[in-house]
């Protein structure tokens, strides 16, 4: 498994134009693949799903692909896999779908590490039925959220636990395979947010134990779209509003007005590219294993690297160090706002901006308001090089 950053950088014609991104964590890049696969699914002959046309069935064809390219990315089951716009409106749908079994005096917990699509919609939807909030909160020192925060929360009222597979700003991961055991010893469901967690490592979410998992494509080389899977057998028993003549069926039943289907085709490219980003045999499934695996070492050395480079400068505050962590940094200069830092950088040709990125309960637990600090995330392109632009840029302001 030999990973050529060089052949996979190829692919993309953005990274020609001599940027270098570090805002992978905001959006990723996209390479020709995925462009072309969107392209063609947009022109050829396509009408709504069915099996009676040519174009009929090759709408079909491209969703029935979509779920079954989901299942093999996070290993779910196919018939379990949703699409969505983006994971803030998946999550409002699921969060008041969910809400109306909910009874005034459950509970339900959500994290301050999370991004504030995996908070509010549950915040909101618990004030709307009288459900308690509890929160479970990070280690602002370490960026740690062990999984005793959450733990130590549950009990029998309990109905659902949110909490993310990685922090978008400190690269956080929490231990959500036994964050999965706590949460099963009752009776409470798992609701993981893999948005900043799938670009950068294997997934399978069934060995995770999660009940939900969803990840956004535009983070992992896709289309600006999402997907969240569950097992077929929960979905069955939600209860979702819908519209009269569309289908009881579900996955469908949670997909409203017609799909996307040049995006569905977009993302199974996607799903596509990560499987031969890598040479390697085998199933599907088992190429974007190996693909995520040698992709994480790839970024593992290069964050290495790049921390120990951003750590050395003077005047520089790094926000946690959590032990099991994505290649993302935050971090700050001092007597500089992140919003200078951002827009020197970007005189460079430097992609790294400075904000809240919506982990809104990080920003401020960190004591640093709304405003946030410099975020500098990897992604499986970046280079040694890229790396050099961003300290040499840092360097010109570290006093
Ligand atoms: C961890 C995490 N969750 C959720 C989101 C929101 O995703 P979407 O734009 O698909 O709603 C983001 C986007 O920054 C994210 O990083």
């Amino acid at each position: 498994m030999t990973y050529d950053v060089e052949k996979i950088r190829a692919d993309f014609p953005s990274l020609k134009s001599g940027l270098a991104f570090f805002d992978g964590p905001g959006g990723s890049q996209v390479p020709n693949q995925v462009g072309t696969a969107i392209a063609a699914a947009i022109t050829q002959p396509i009408s709504n799903r069915g099996v009676t046309t040519l174009s009929e069935k090759n709408a079909e064809e491209i969703v029935l692909g979509f779920r079954k390219a989901v299942g093999d990315l996070i290993n779910a089951d196919p018939a379990g896999v949703v699409y969505g716009r983006s994971w803030t409106q998946i999550t409002y749908d699921f969060s008041r779908t969910l809400a109306k079994s909910w009874k005034p005096g459950d509970e339900i917990i959500v994290t301050t590490l999370d991004h504030d699509s995996n908070i509010r919609p549950w915040v909101q939807a618990a004030e709307a039925v009288g459900v308690v909030v509890r929160w479970a909160k990070f280690d602002t020192t370490t960026g740690e959220l062990p999984t005793s925060a959450i733990s130590e929360l549950l009990n029998e009222k309990t109905r659902l636990v949110a909490v993310t597979g990685a922090g978008n700003t400190l690269g956080t991961r929490p231990d959500i395979q036994e964050i999965a055991q706590a949460v099963h010893k009752t009776n409470a469901l798992l609701y993981v947010d893999g948005v900043h967690l799938t670009p950068h490592t294997p997934i399978d979410m069934q060995a995770i134990g999660a009940d939900f998992f969803g990840l956004s494509f535009y983070k992992i080389f896709g289309p600006h779209c999402a997907a969240i899977a569950a097992k077929p057998e929960l979905l069955k028993t939600l209860n979702n509003d819908k519209l009269l003549p569309s289908t009881s069926e579900s996955p469908e039943r949670f997909e409203f007005g017609t799909l996307p289907y040049e995006l569905m085709a977009g993302c199974t490219a996607t799903i596509d590219y990560i499987a031969n980003m890598v040479d390697g045999s085998g199933s599907r499934r088992q190429r974007i294993v190996n693909s995520m695996a040698a992709a994480e070492k790839y970024e593992e050395e290069l964050f290495e690297y790049m921390e120990s480079e951003i750590k050395a400068l003077p005047g520089v505050t790094l926000y946690g160090h959590a032990e099991n962590r994505t290649p993302t940094l935050y971090f700050n200069l001092k007597g500089i706002s992140g919003a200078e830092v951002h827009k020197h950088l970007a005189g460079l040709k430097v992609n790294a901006p400075a904000s809240n990125f919506y982990a809104l309960e990080v920003s401020r637990a960190l004591g640093l308001g709304d405003t946030g600090a410099v975020r500098a995330g990897l992604a499986p392109y970046s280079t040694t090089e890229d790396v050099d632009r961003l300290i040499a840029g840092l360097r010109q302001l570290a006093k």
